[in-house]
């Protein structure tokens, strides 16, 4: 990549467009009128939809008062617009919005807009997904469809007519409850619904095409029966099992744990296949992305069907934690997403086990979000200022947003906690409200002294805790002082209370000490903790208290012992974690000697060698401790202070030791593969055993590739689950074996025409260790089932390749060229999308010099391009700014 060259085209390049403009969110006023009714009529086409919208508005008496209406729109003209029905003039266009001037108090505004569903590929607003009808208006799609205040803080009852061609569209549903139905001229047919819940536009949804619905009723607490439906093409109804179930179990378990129940006569879902992320909560019509709604053994995973669960989940929970009560305006996301991404967390908890499922979590937020808090998109959970909102629906937001919440839940207790969630709940029921409502009604409800709690709502980035121990006399004296890095527009922050569950062990007797909860509050603080013997060991974050990173230096005795030992799961995966990361990135670095890697590598087989071994544990928490760390989270360990990350020598100081422990624990694994082969498919302990045999397979093909080929192709070929199928061809495809070829093949033709699984066989060589993976997804880009319309196919190649360490980071630079062509073609296409491989490239910072020097050209090319969209421009700006 020539640096130089790239600088003369930016130079060349036509001024930038101005800058959309940054929106504050200190700048919020309530909005002028209030919007009591809506009524919309929908005459639908593929081609051609006509929609005519009637607002009923009144001035709002406690806003400013105004003579304007503003009505945002999106690439919309209006073809009619009446007042009070008479026709009227008193209207402007301001860039996308109609301004429009009222006399009054009180009016009827009704407008009538075209739109093109075939021509949208932003996947917002209204759109076309295999010849069936949909909508996403979250977060400001609605403005597309209608001109409308677009803002989550206008709460309106909605009652739609929708009318289109019977054939083409036998289902028509909308939100709320269907009141009638009937026929029309010209085979044309009719359904009206009217949702009585007052809600803001970013919550409408309809769907119209040729559905079918698997259903079953739930009764709720107090004995309501509601039909639940899950919609899907006729020949996905045999997939939907687990989402109805699923289903079923999120509504029992909110009423059990919130207290929560359902307040419709109807709850619809509907699995389309193009879609931007994994669903949407709309009032009593959720749209999923397929993904999260199909799923038999043939063609799911395990981890596929936590994903149906747990998505099922958390748009389930949203009727509560967004829809009754939502959002006062889009930095208050986390009020919505945070919460409502802990109650899925502990809904899965409660569902399949809470240590296993807790470690994937802190993992996920680890590989997602540590590295947005340590890089030039760090935001706080409550943002400050954005351009396009719909690049804050971020791992930030979400996952960190969760991890605040549950350190009020254990510093409350979880019953206090509840108090306060009831509290908030009836306190704020129907309102748009803030996150700072939130924090008071817990505060309110559970007791808690929060003050100085809020600041984990606006400082970013990730805390660090510095821990230092000495012992005196009966007590051990723990010192900890936590260190805020600075972030974007935030160099100055205060020490915010880290709660921190912890327990004093001893690594000679192996007494175990009681656990308790300290809050470090201040910038220094000191804790004594009682001793059971005279070798201590500081069992630290125990659970992962704290989203938090703990910096200390332990040897490696202390650590096999909390490896092999803790009391605390978390504690356990943490210390494997420890000695895992110390090890490689001393090795990465280049800070170990030759000795002093060996050492490190010994200490992890070591280690390895007890967990396997460990007969206390069933395998779906050993193959938790048998996971070496993720090279998104070496990169980020690697990458403190002053020093880079340098992701081949990560790369292959991962893969030195994966072949270590292959090599060192080769009949150990053999061992542990054949007992899982054993179990059965449907044996309860089937989960943990397929994990345990896909691990294996992964250190063999490491240190003896030829036995993990043969190993694979057998499990492959008598697989008669899609883990297996997926754990065996994952391995495959990064050998370089004949076995290769034959099995991608055979599972291409298997499968050939299920979107969902071929997903899957372009991430298998998106994602391989295999030498050529950028010559392999550049053959994929141009395989006739290739798309850059369809989002999950266009992740399933890209961004596959993207979180490829190896791959992306090739040192010619290579991988950044593609990820950086990618952005370039699918933003005219589907900005939202596109925007999210930016991030990728803007770790630049901090990564080694040469690295560095090839992603900031990448990003600057893109920067440069014409008419990028604001999705896009902001991201780029931001990651080269920041
Ligand atoms: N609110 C949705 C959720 O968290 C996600 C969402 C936000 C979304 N914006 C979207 C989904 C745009 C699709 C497209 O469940
Ligand atoms: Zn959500």
């Amino acid at each position: 990549m020539d640096i130089a060259h790239d600088s003369i085209t930016v130079a060349d390049a036509p001024p930038t467009p101005a800058e959309p403009p940054l929106i504050r969110r200190e700048d919020y006023t309530p909005f002028a009128w209030i919007v009591p009714e809506t009524r919309l009529h929908f005459d639908l086409g593929i081609k051609r939809t006509t929609v005519t919208a009637t607002l009923t508005v009144r001035r709002n008496a406690k806003a400013a008062a105004v003579q304007v209406l503003r009505l945002n729109g999106d690439g919309l003209t209006a073809k009619s617009v009446m007042v009070d029905g008479t026709v009227s003039d008193d209207w402007v266009m301001e860039g996308p919005d109609l301004l429009l001037t009222l006399q009054g108090e009180d009016h009827q505004v009704t407008i009538t807009t075209e739109i093109a569903p075939d021509q949208n590929t932003t996947l917002m607003g209204l759109y076309a997904s295999n010849g069936m009808l949909c909508t996403q208006c979250e977060a400001e799609g609605f403005r597309r469809i209608t001109f409308f205040p677009d803002r989550p803080d206008v709460l309106s009852t909605y009652r739609v007519r929708m009318e289109g061609e019977r054939s083409a569209f036998p289902i028509l549903l909308c939100n709320g409850n269907k009141e009638a139905t009937g026929e029309l001229e010209g085979g044309r047919h009719f359904a009206e619904w009217f949702d009585p819940w007052p809600k803001p536009s970013y919550l409408f949804a309809l769907v119209a095409g040729d559905l079918a619905a698997k259903s079953g009723p739930f009764t709720t607490m107090s004995g309501r029966e509601v039909e639940c439906n899950i919609w899907v093409r006729a020949e996905d109804l045999d997939r939907t099992d687990h989402a109805l179930e699923s289903l079923h179990r999120s509504m029992k378990w909110d009423e059990d744990v919130f207290g929560r129940e359902y307040d419709l006569d109807l709850y619809n879902i509907v699995a389309v296949s193009d879609f931007n992320m994994g669903a949407m909560e709309n009032k009593g019509l959720n749209v999923f992305n397929t993904k999260f709604v199909l799923a038999d053994s043939d063609t799911a995973t395990d981890a596929d069907f936590d994903g149906v669960e747990g998505v099922i989940a958390h748009e389930y929970f949203h009727n509560w934690s967004g829809n009754r009560i939502t959002c006062r305006d889009w930095f208050q996301l986390s009020l919505k997403e945070g919460f409502t991404v802990l109650r899925d967390q502990l809904f899965s908890q409660d569902m399949r086990g809470e240590a296993v499922k807790r470690i994937e979590d802190v993992r996920i937020l680890r590989a997602a979000q540590f590295p947005e808090d340590a890089g030039p998109l760090a935001h706080p959970i409550r943002p400050d200022s954005y351009r396009e909102i719909s690049n804050f629906y971020t791992a930030t937001v979400y996952n960190k947003g969760a991890e605040v919440i549950r350190m009020m839940r254990s510093m409350a207790g979880v019953q206090a906690f509840r108090k306060g969630t009831d509290l908030y709940f009836d306190r704020h029921d129907g309102e748009a409200a803030t996150c700072e409502d939130f924090v008071k009604a817990i505060e309110d409800g559970a007791g808690l002294d929060l003050e100085q709690f809020r600041l984990w709502y606006s400082q970013a980035g990730t805390p660090r805790i510095e821990v230092s121990e000495r012992v005196d006399g009966e007590e051990l004296v723990l010192s900890l002082k936590q260190v805020l890095p600075a972030t974007p527009g935030q160099t100055e922050k205060s020490a915010m209370p880290i709660p921190l569950r912890v327990a004093v062990h001893d690594c000679e007797s192996g007494a175990l000490g009681a656990e308790q909860t300290i809050v470090l509050t201040e910038e220094h603080g000191e804790f004594r903790l009682p001793l059971v013997g005279s070798r201590p060991v500081v069992s630290i974050n125990r659970g992962y208290t704290a989203p938090v990173v703990i910096e200390r230096l332990l040897d490696r005795d202390a650590l096999l012992f909390l490896a092999a030992k803790d009391d605390d799961s978390f504690a356990r995966y943490e210390a494997m974690q420890e000695l895992a990361v110390g090890a490689l990135v001393a090795e990465a670095s280049g800070e170990a000697d030759a000795a002093q890697i060996l050492a490190g590598r010994e200490a992890v087989v070591e280690a390895m060698q007890a967990v396997i071994a460990d007969a206390s544990l069933d395998d779906s928490m050993r193959s938790e401790l048998m996971m070496l760390p993720s090279g998104s989270y070496l990169f980020e360990a690697m990458a403190t202070g002053e020093r880079k990350a340098d992701p081949g020598a990560i790369h292959d100081a991962r893969e030195a030791m994966k072949k270590a422990i292959g090599a060192g624990q080769s009949s150990e694994l053999h061992a542990a593969y054949e007992r899982c082969a054993k179990v059965a498919f449907d044996d309860p302990a089937g989960v943990g055993a397929r994990k345990v045999k896909t691990l294996v397979l992964g250190y063999l093909a490491a240190s003896d590739p030829d036995k993990a080929a043969e190993l694979a192709s057998h499990q492959f070929d008598s697989a008669d689950n899609m883990t297996d199928r997926q754990g065996a061809l994952m391995v495959l495809s990064g050998l370089e074996h004949p076995a290769r070829e034959e099995r991608l093949a055979s599972f291409y033709q298997r499968y050939s025409g299920n979107d969902l699984v071929i997903d899957k066989w372009f991430t298998f060589q998106a994602l391989s260790l295999h030498p050529n993976v950028l010559a392999h997804v550049e053959a994929l880009a141009g395989h006739p089932d290739f798309t850059m319309t369809n989002p999950n196919r266009v992740r399933s190649l890209y961004m596959a390749l993207a979180g490829n360490p190896a791959a992306f980071h090739e040192a010619n630079g290579a991988g950044y060229r593609m990820i950086a062509d990618v952005i370039i073609a699918l933003d005219p296409i589907n900005p939202q999308t596109a925007a999210r491989f930016v991030p990728a490239l803007g770790r630049w910072r901090r990564i080694e010099p040469g690295r560095a020097a090839l992603m900031k050209a990448e990003l600057e090319r893109v920067a440069a391009q014409d008419n990028l969209s604001r999705d896009t421009f902001e991201q780029v700006n931001r990651s080269l700014d920041g």
